[in-house]
């Protein structure tokens, strides 16, 4: 719940989703062997207040093969299965209730099986499984990432063109999240980030009502869903026409690190490589324009993340030997580097610069997904042309 009787917006769990495909609150799926049931108490009922639980007419073809049951079956079901298998897999921890009633048909089952196999039911998670699964994208899969990523670049080029001088950053985020919505999206990927001037060096900065100066710059990480499936999207823009001396300098350094780690990527290599390139990069650039600083305190944060249905999609990051994870074609992850001045005494204090863009792994390189103006020429023209056009009325 979000207030005592008011719930959050609903997301339907991401696991649940890839598996199914419906939007259906308070529903269980429940696979064994070749067998699937969908289990909820509504599969029967008509929405008179809400009608997140309710099957649609179209949720019923796409889970056409399974078995739609009651949910007051779950453990009758459950208890009809589990002695035919070996290993039960379910979200554990996640529902206390759900835990209980595993939990006691496993401890019933062994006990029975105890007289035929010395072998008890191994447990396991099914995020763990689910998270393989969903780790190497489909070609239908990369296409709704694809225009999640698309959808929100367009947005980002309009905001590129809008006066943001004397502004609040809530203005900023209302802007982008209305225009998510135009786009057709469902709704934010998550929080979407807005931190001008010395904000910009908080990570994850929620838009406030601070204004937005002439001379400043403003870090944007923000982006819409789309189908199900999330874009993730950083870009910093200078409130007036050009980027002042300085910020111009982090700019130039950051770009310039992000550009080379994508060109970097391909099968067979680790996100921890990328991750290290990039810090070698920020530094190389922060050599080439004399400026000081430890690069663990000026990047404090990963280079890298899984993206998918989630914006950090739970797939592993390292082998069952602990080892980073290959990449493989059809892996989508972020690479997004930045470097925050967060430090009183540098000349460079209050700067803060990531540029984050989408990519998934291709058979020779990756593609990347998102396409937000990030060029400093680019961004310059389309903040000019704004001026100009205001200029003149
Ligand atoms: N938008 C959150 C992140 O970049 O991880
Ligand atoms: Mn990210
Ligand atoms: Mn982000």
């Amino acid at each position: 719940m979000r207030s005592h009787s008011v719930a959050h917006r609903f997301k339907t769990a991401s696991d649940f989703l890839y598996l199914c495909g419906v939007h259906v609150s308070e529903a269980c799926l429940l696979i064994a062997g070749s067998k699937s049931y969908f289990l909820s108490d509504s599969i029967e009922a008509t929405a008179l207040w809400e009608d997140v639980n309710i099957l649609m007419d179209d949720d019923r073809l796409k889970l056409a093969g399974m078995e739609l049951r009651p949910f007051y079956q779950l453990k009758e079901i459950i208890s009809d299965h589990m002695k035919e298998f070996d290993r039960v897999a379910f979200p554990i921890g996640s529902n206390e209730a759900l835990d209980r009633l595993v939990l006691e048909q496993v401890s019933f089952t062994n006990r029975s099986r105890r007289r035929f196999t010395s072998t008890p039911l191994a447990l396991c998670d099914s995020r763990m499984l689910i998270g393989q699964l969903r780790h190497v994208k489909e070609a239908d899969e990369i296409c709704l990432m694809k225009e999640a990523a698309q959808r929100t670049s367009r947005v980002y080029r309009k905001l590129f063109q809008e006066c943001l001088e004397g502004r609040q950053e809530r203005d900023v985020a209302d802007f982008l999240e209305s225009e998510f919505m135009k786009a057709g999206m469902s709704w934010t990927a998550y929080e979407t980030i807005v931190g001008s001037g010395d904000r910009a060096t908080t990570l994850h900065a929620r838009a406030t009502s601070r204004v937005l100066r002439s001379g400043e710059a403003v870090l944007i990480d923000a982006a819409g869903e789309w189908q199900g499936y999330c874009a993730d999207i950083t870009r910093v823009i200078p409130v007036d026409a050009v980027f002042g001396k300085m910020h111009r300098q982090v700019y130039d350094i950051v770009l310039n690190a992000q550009e080379q780690t994508i060109n970097a990527v391909r099968p067979g290599i680790t996100l921890r490589y990328l991750h290290e390139m990039s810090q070698e990069l920020l530094l190389e650039g922060l050599s080439r324009y004399r400026i000081g600083g430890d690069i663990k305190e000026l990047m404090p944060h990963g280079t890298s993340h899984w993206i998918g249905m989630d914006v950090h999609d739970p797939s592993a990051y390292v082998d069952e030997a602990g080892r980073p994870l290959q990449l493989q074609e059809g892996m989508s992850f972020t690479i997004e580097p930045g470097l925050y001045f967060r430090e009183k005494t540098s000349a460079y204090y209050g700067i803060g610069v990531r540029i984050e863009d989408d990519v998934v792994v291709t058979g020779e390189g990756c593609e990347v997904l998102s396409s937000a103006p990030k060029q400093l020429e680019e961004i310059e023209s389309l903040r000019s042309q704004l001026n100009k056009n205001l200029d003149r009325h």
